[in-house]
């Protein structure tokens, strides 16, 4: 406990970063789920940009384009480090979103009826819409890996985890791609990707990791995962909106054909033709988010200068903090994994625990429970998350989720509570 002490000390210091708690004292910001607030270190990464490189990239013959390209490529290899892969191997992108459906419309082109892909029960729809209707144009068939619940120590919890046998049902040899959250957003539960990805490497199935709610919480190694394909987005992990990245396997990339044709994605155009830039700049055609790279660069110093493993330990403190007195309200259920050690075999290197709590109180609307909170400056999401199907399938009209950031103290924590003890007071 003395060291927790210590540590939450350390995170209400690194809280002074955030401008945004400046502007807004007593907000308690626990959507981090949905975005992230930016470190000044970010914001001023980007304002260098705006006020002293200003250039385009990759096309000026001048000083200030060079020294702007230099910045800009420097952000991808920071990046790759981040991530243990080759600066060749990371696409920028506009966020997870983007990077989904440039794998969804460019892989899909070889799949046929008779082959099917694999997603989960609990995916976003980012990781779902662009497939199905890929699914539509192709005739290829979509199988879900169904859901079940482990560990059920207490009896207000609905510890919701991937069936794994179900996952080695699901993938046969007619599957050409396994898609899937290293992070449910719902119900916050961390999949078994590297098991996953062993199931797919079997029967030659390509395997893309959504990475968008794992980025800041746990340290991500592509190549020890193995994975093909890997998306996240930057302002999940306090950097800019609009920028994110999409990973690919050299030798993956190098077979795909581009997603957006324009300037800067070529190497010769002729009226009756062009052929492509090498990677990974045959994936970032138009001028790109520079600014955005720049500030997902400096996120990703601010991240590592903390260390993914002490926001991990802070973060899953802070859960298994709020889990201990969300526990004592009535008729609450946690739709996540609750504060449990993993005990499936597969599961042995996952942490216990990730900064998701998703809840419902019976008889009472999430959306009700996130106004009466916001009442007392508490931000939380409530409703489907972006998993409708998710809902139909867990048969609840939504959820109430708080999602823990490194700035979060144990105070956060209380004044939700605070908050939560009026929403039962006002429906009793
Ligand atoms: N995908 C984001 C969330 O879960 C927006 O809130």
């Amino acid at each position: 406990m003395a060291e927790f002490r210590v540590m939450s000390l350390e995170f209400r210091v690194i809280k002074k970063q955030f401008p945004i708690f400046k502007h807004h004292k007593k907000l308690v910001y626990l959507d981090n789920a949905a975005t992230t607030q930016t470190p000044q270190a970010v914001i001023e990464a980007m304002n260098f940009y705006y006020e002293q490189r200003r250039a385009n990239i990759h096309r000026g013959t001048y000083q200030l384009s060079g020294l702007a390209t230099q910045l800009y490529e420097e952000s991808r290899d920071t990046v790759a480090e981040f991530l243990q892969a080759f600066d060749k191997e990371i696409i920028f992108t506009s966020g997870a979103t983007h990077g989904l459906n440039l794998l969804a419309y460019t892989l899909c082109k070889d799949l046929k009826p008779g082959d099917n892909i694999v997603l989960t029960r609990m995916e976003h729809h980012a990781n779902l819409v662009p497939w199905q209707v890929m699914s539509k144009r192709y005739g290829f068939q979509i199988r879900y890996i169904e859901l079940e619940i482990k560990n059920q120590k207490s009896k207000i919890k609905n510890p919701y985890e991937l069936n794994f046998d179900s996952a080695k049902n699901s993938i046969d040899i007619n599957t050409k791609i396994v898609s899937f959250c290293h992070i449910s957003n719902t119900l916050g539960v961390i999949n078994p990707a590297k098991e996953l990805i062993a199931l797919a490497r079997r029967v030659g199935a390509i395997t893309i990791v959504d990475a968008a709610q794992s980025v800041a919480h746990m340290p991500i190694d592509v190549k020890a995962l193995d994975c093909d394909f890997l998306v996240f987005s930057g302002h999940k992990m306090y950097g800019p909106t609009g920028i994110g990245v999409l990973f690919g396997k050299k030798e993956r990339l190098e077979k795909l054909d581009p997603f957006f044709f324009g300037g800067d994605m070529i190497r010769e155009v002729r009226y009756d033709g062009a052929t492509w830039a090498d990677l990974p700049w045959k994936f970032e055609g138009g001028t790109p988010n520079i600014a955005g790279a720049i500030g997902l660069a400096a996120a990703i110093r601010f991240i590592e200068h903390i260390g993914l493993d002490t926001i991990r330990a802070h973060e899953n403190e802070l859960r298994a903090y709020a889990l201990a007195q969300l526990e004592l309200l009535p008729k609450v259920t946690v739709v996540g994994p609750g504060n449990h050690l993993p005990t499936s075999p597969y599961r042995v290197e996952e942490l216990a625990d990730c900064p998701i709590i998703s809840f419902g109180i019976e008889g009472i609307h999430p959306h009700d429970i996130a106004q009466i909170l916001d009442h007392h400056g508490v931000a939380v999401r409530a409703g489907h998350h972006c998993t409708m199907p998710l809902m139909k399938y867990l048969g609840a009209v939504g959820t109430t989720r708080l999602s823990f950031g490194l700035y979060n103290t144990k105070k956060d924590v209380d004044r939700f509570m605070i908050g939560m003890k009026d929403v039962i007071k006002k429906f009793s």
